[in-house]
């Protein structure tokens, strides 16, 4: 027989435990016999009292429960066994002489499993006795299970910093986790049983609930995710929420909507911050091109000057040509003709030098546009023409024909060339080398790729990390901006910059363009 300690969890016990009450000790004695080779626990009540003391503390599977017994009968101990959490899982089956319909119904009734007749057949007993003590611990561990699956879930929706609720169709929630009575300032509680488009969504058209109060509940049946949605609090402050919301269904049926929710009011704010700091660093970057650009400009002055002068000395020729031709009568129509057409040729190349200076000292309007390479190409050519002479070496186009359009902002993107073609053509004097320096352009995929290479000096050996750095450079009168900014200018645009070392010496570097989006 058992000695009586207290069962702390009973789902995890080795040996099923089986109480045996009767009243008759002879009753007990045979019981005892048919079941002590069973492998169970064996305890024994002789009347009520004791039994329901035995079975709060070992909460035995299954209980052998007589019906007639003095003091408390069989039906007010199972009763009472049933009241109590601790002790209403045993199976209860009764044992009683009794063998009428009324008695095994009532016995039913105050909850018992089974009933076995008096006088009981030995295999019956042990045969039942068997199922029921199997059917508890089935039903025990799947308790346990749940137990344990149940506060796993809790402990996972308690965990999350979103909100959640559960709602039912009409708007009302039926379940809060913590995370949504902290952002909601108030407590589960109080959650629980309100109407979600009341509490969060107030600002609702004259009678009507709101559009958010109706979205919440995903009465179409399809989920919803939005941003920036104004959500009120029970204090009458708000917050700015993100929220998804999903709909619930059993059966096919819609059975109400889960809604996730936080609180993204910081978030927010701070977007804004990036966009108003981005917007900064746009403008910088302007400013520094546009400065970049005019102290280009003022490098390349004295070279200008000479371009334009070379028109003028040649109009001021073509002026005294006529004058001379005027005064020995030698001006016919013809000649007048001819000169005109030089003089207007020479100053359109005077003008057309001016034009492209201004265009390139101004302020461009930023955006990105459709640029033909090819001609933004032939143009930076022009533009380098007075460097490339100073440094006597040329400038060679290698353009494929039909290049197909890209984006950009084609006063930068020149700036861009123009900058790799004079540090190319630096780079080529430096090494005395008389190859001409190729710009050209090829289609990639999604992009188009300029490249300007030259035979040069070469880069420094440290060069990887450095090139592209501000203020990075080897020359006695470089600012090295040039590279740092052309990178910023290319990047802002959607596209790339790199450079590769030639085998054959020399250096190229390169940067693409996005395609059109037609393309
Ligand atoms: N094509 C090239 N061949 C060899 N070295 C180059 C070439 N292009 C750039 N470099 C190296 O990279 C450095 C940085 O170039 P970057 O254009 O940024 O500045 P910089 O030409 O020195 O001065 P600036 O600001 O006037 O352009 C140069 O000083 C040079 O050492
Ligand atoms: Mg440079």
């Amino acid at each position: 027989m058992a000695d009586e300690q207290p069962v702390s969890d009973v789902s995890e016990r080795e040996q099923p435990c089986v109480l045996l009450v009767d009243d008759n000790p002879q009753n007990l004695k045979v019981l005892y016999e048919t079941l002590r080779d069973r492998h169970y626990q064996l305890l024994i009540a002789n009347d009520g009292e004791k039994a329901i003391q035995l079975a709060r503390r070992h909460r035995p599977e299954v209980i052998l429960l007589d019906i007639m017994m003095p003091g408390m009968d069989g039906y007010e101990v199972c009763d009472e066994l049933k009241q109590s959490p601790e002790t209403a899982l045993s199976a209860i089956v009764f044992l009683s002489a009794l063998n009428d319909v009324d008695a095994k119904v009532k016995g039913f009734n105050t909850g018992g499993a089974d009933y076995i007749s008096k006088p009981f057949q030995a295999q019956e007993v042990i045969a039942r006795v068997d199922t029921h003590v199997r059917v508890i611990q089935l039903d025990r561990a799947l308790q346990a299970r749940n137990r344990q699956l149940e506060s796993e879930q809790a402990g996972i929706l308690n965990a999350i910093f979103e909100g959640i609720y559960g709602l039912d169709p009409q708007g009302l929630i039926t379940f809060a986790n913590p995370a949504a009575a902290d952002i909601v300032g108030t407590t589960q509680d109080q959650l629980v049983g309100a109407a979600v488009g009341d509490l969060h969504f107030p600002d609702s058209e004259q009678g009507g609930a709101s559009e958010h109060a109706r979205r919440v509940l995903c009465l179409d049946g399809e989920p919803v995710l939005r941003r920036a949605v104004t959500m009120a609090r029970p204090d009458g402050s708000t917050f700015q929420a993100e929220y998804r919301a999903a709909p619930r269904f059993e059966r096919g049926a819609l059975t109400g909507s889960v809604l996730v929710f936080r609180d993204i009011t910081e978030e927010l704010a701070q977007d804004r911050a990036l966009e108003e700091a981005r917007q900064v660093v746009e403008t910088q970057r302007e400013q520094l091109a546009h400065a970049s650009r005019l102290s280009t400009m003022g490098e390349m002055a004295a070279g200008f000057a000479h371009e334009i002068n070379q028109p003028l000395t040649a109009i001021t020729n073509y002026v005294s040509l006529v004058s001379r031709m005027r005064d020995t009568g030698r001006l016919d129509q013809q000649a007048l003709d001819d000169v005109l057409d030089k003089i207007a040729a020479q100053s359109h190349r005077a003008s057309e030098v001016i034009r492209r200076i201004r265009q390139f000292v101004q302020k461009p309007a930023s955006g990105c546009e459709p640029v033909d390479v090819t001609r933004l190409l032939a143009e930076s050519r022009e533009f380098a023409e007075v460097d490339a002479r100073n440094n006597a070496v040329q400038i060679e186009l290698c353009v494929p024909n039909h290049l197909p359009m890209a984006l950009g902002d084609p006063v930068q993107v020149q700036q861009v060339a123009l900058n790799l073609i004079r540090n190319a053509l630096e780079a080529s004097r430096l090494a005395d080398s008389r190859e001409p320096v190729q710009l050209g352009a090829k289609v990639e995929p999604g992009a188009v790729r300029v490249f300007v290479r030259d035979h040069g000096c070469g880069l420094p050996v440290d060069a990887e990390d450095r090139l592209f750095q501000p203020f990075y450079s080897t020359k006695d009168e470089g600012m090295g901006i040039g590279l740092s900014l052309c990178r910023s200018l290319v990047q802002a645009q959607g596209g790339d910059i790199g450079f590769e070392r030639l085998p054959e010496g020399g250096t190229e570097f390169w940067f693409t363009l996005p395609l059109t989006e037609d393309q």
